[in-house]
């Protein structure tokens, strides 16, 4: 079959183009321009509802040709009446036409007509092509038998729930492909730099940069502290190229020393939009802090992201893994010297991730860090100071995209061991949790009416570092109370929270480019994606769901974003808790 571009072929719904004065035969969607001695020129044009990228049809003529060109790509001759025509970078955004001129040339009087167009087995010449994907979506995640969850399997699908939240150029290597291509292509243009890549936050299509760095910081975590975890399930290559999806943009994102770009799109416009990210047509909005409009949680959690990739690349990718180094200290003295609340100066952050708990817990997280990638004992001292002028060893009640305190006591312990009282509040607050907290009937600890599996899932997360790290006296029940909580997750009410994953999993996640159908199924026509009674037409693999209710109540309802939506957030420490765990079963 030649070249095979693995994507879809062009062409939607076709719009007819009356012929002018020719056989009737000419295939609709061809309009001859003009003829000179053995040769003629012509144009393929659609108009696309939706968008789509390369370009793959095989056209049969009436009479033989010599040759054909294609003015938008390449042609190659079969035999004397069929011509594949090609063009892996053709891309055609929503209400767009495709267009692409082509000449003929050709011997003796007759003069050789497109009488049938054929893109991936369907015929495209009469405008009633339906869409069709090359390849269909395999998940790579094979079952491992390991009991009573396949632990490894949902570690495997974690890294394909973060494909498939990526943005902008999509690599070859992308797994995630028959319905994620190219997206957001454009971020960044309105400010003069090159802001694609970067995640995808949730159901949603922002790029809201403070929990893109706060996953990324933990995805690091997970591989630093448990990485025979990931070893164990083969999982290492994809959870370094999770992270390095998220620094990669960080680091164009750091557009000068004083200078971070914190968010793409504008959340009100997104929210408004129920589609795929790569038919999105509204403005995107690049949104930044600098020297006059700061923003130190979102300075310092970046940089603590940027530090703990710094040591996952070390040894692997030594270069990059200074430069992340370096970026990471220009962005914590950035947070750190210009000092102020950062939905202040990224407004639109506000209605949806302001830091509630203030950035002190950031300014301590950062610099433990930066210590533990530095070494630098100075960072050690801006640890104690944040400490001590945020009352950080207060209790804290959840470890989340908001509140680092929990996740920086244990790393307090670890890399400023003789301070006990890192450890002391790491005890504290894994005690408080699991004997002061609400429970759901049937087990899960409740935290927060929003996301109460991403909750359970952080603090198992840290409690299963202490039942490694921590006081060998709570060793135990932490190890049981983290399994108990991640099995939870996985099917112990008789159902998976994970889709894809294990028994009866959620069919229905809120999430727009999975709840979308292959074109030309509208995804917009009386809201089909949102309100569709059916389950997503593509399984968003390895996605962690929001939850059940208080009373253990779940419903896989998509329109229920406070139960039933996925986030980059809510995958990080579970990703982390499930390598922690094989480590432990091997
Ligand atoms: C064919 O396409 C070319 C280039 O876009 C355009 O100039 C020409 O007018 C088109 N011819 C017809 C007949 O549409």
């Amino acid at each position: 079959m030649g070249k095979q571009s693995g994507l879809v072929s062009c062409l939607a719904l076709l719009l007819a183009v009356t012929p002018a004065g020719v056989s009737a035969e000419r295939c609709a969607v061809i309009t001859f321009d003009h003829e000179w001695d053995g040769n003629y020129a012509a144009n393929f044009t659609s108009q696309s509802e939706i968008p789509f990228k390369g370009l793959d049809a095989l056209f049969t003529f009436d009479h033989p040709v010599k040759s054909v060109s294609n003015w938008g790509g390449s042609a190659e001759v079969i035999d004397d009446i069929h011509v594949r025509m090609y063009n892996d970078n053709l891309f055609v955004e929503t209400g767009a036409y495709c267009t692409f001129g082509f000449q003929v040339s050709y011997s003796g009087d007759t003069r050789p007509e497109v009488i049938a167009i054929d893109m991936n087995g369907q015929d495209a010449c009469d405008g009633t092509l339906s869409w069709t994907t090359t390849e269909p979506y395999i998940n790579p995640c094979e079952e491992t038998g390991m009991a009573p969850y396949d632990y490894p399997q949902a570690l495997c699908m974690s890294f394909l729930f973060y494909e498939a939240q990526r943005s902008g150029v999509l690599p070859p290597d992308q797994r995630v492909k028959p319905w994620r291509w190219d997206s957001a292509l454009n971020d960044g243009v309105d400010v003069g730099h090159d802001l694609t890549g970067g995640y995808y936050d949730a159901g949603d299509h922002v790029k809201f940069g403070f929990p893109m760095a706060v996953t990324t910081t933990v995805l690091a975590w997970g591989l630093i502290d448990f990485p025979m975890g990931y070893e164990q399930a083969g999982q290492t290559e994809y959870a370094r190229a999770a992270v390095k999806w998220a620094t990669d943009y960080f680091l164009k994102a750091h557009t000068a020393e004083y200078e971070l770009y914190g968010q793409v799109g504008k959340g009100s416009d997104d929210h408004a939009f129920w589609g795929r990210p790569e038919d999105m047509y509204m403005k995107r909005p690049a949104y930044k802090i600098n020297r006059e409009n700061p923003g130190t949680e979102l300075a310092c959690e970046t940089a603590a992201a940027l530090a703990a990739a710094s040591i996952v690349f070390e040894g692997i990718d030594d270069e990059y893994s200074a430069k992340l180094r370096e970026v990471a200290k220009e962005l914590y003295a950035f947070g750190d010297e210009h000092r102020l609340e950062y939905h202040l100066s990224i407004t639109d952050a506000e209605a949806f991730y302001r830091s509630w708990s203030g950035y002190g817990d950031e300014l301590l997280w950062g610099a433990l860090w930066l210590y533990r990638a530095t070494g630098d004992e100075a960072y050690l001292t801006k640890a104690q100071e944040a400490w001590d002028e945020f009352s950080l060893g207060e209790k804290a009640e959840q470890f989340s995209w908001d509140d680092k305190k929990p996740g920086a006591y244990a790393l307090g312990s670890m890399v400023d061991s003789t301070n006990t009282k890192y450890a002391a509040a790491l005890k504290e607050f894994l005690r408080h949790v699991r004997e002061d907290s609400k429970y759901t009937p049937d087990g899960l600890v409740f935290l927060d009416v929003w996301g109460a599996n991403r909750h359970a899932a952080n603090v198992a997360f840290l409690a299963l570092w202490a039942s490694k790290y921590g006081d060998p006296a709570d060793e135990a029940i932490n190890l049981l109370w983290a399994v108990s909580q991640i099995n939870y997750i996985l099917g112990d009410t008789g159902h998976s929270f994970v889709v894809g994953f294990g028994v009866n999993p959620p069919q229905r996640p809120h999430h727009r480019s999975s709840s979308c159908p292959i074109p030309p199924d509208s995804c917009f026509l009386n809201s089909w994606g949102q309100t569709q009674p059916g389950p997503n037409p593509h399984i968003l693999y390895g996605a962690l769901v929001g939850g059940p209710a208080e009373d253990g109540t779940y419903e896989d309802d998509r329109e229920d974003y406070v139960h039933n939506e996925v986030a980059c957030d809510y995958n990080a420490a579970y990703t982390g808790a499930l390598a922690a765990i094989i480590e432990r079963n091997n």
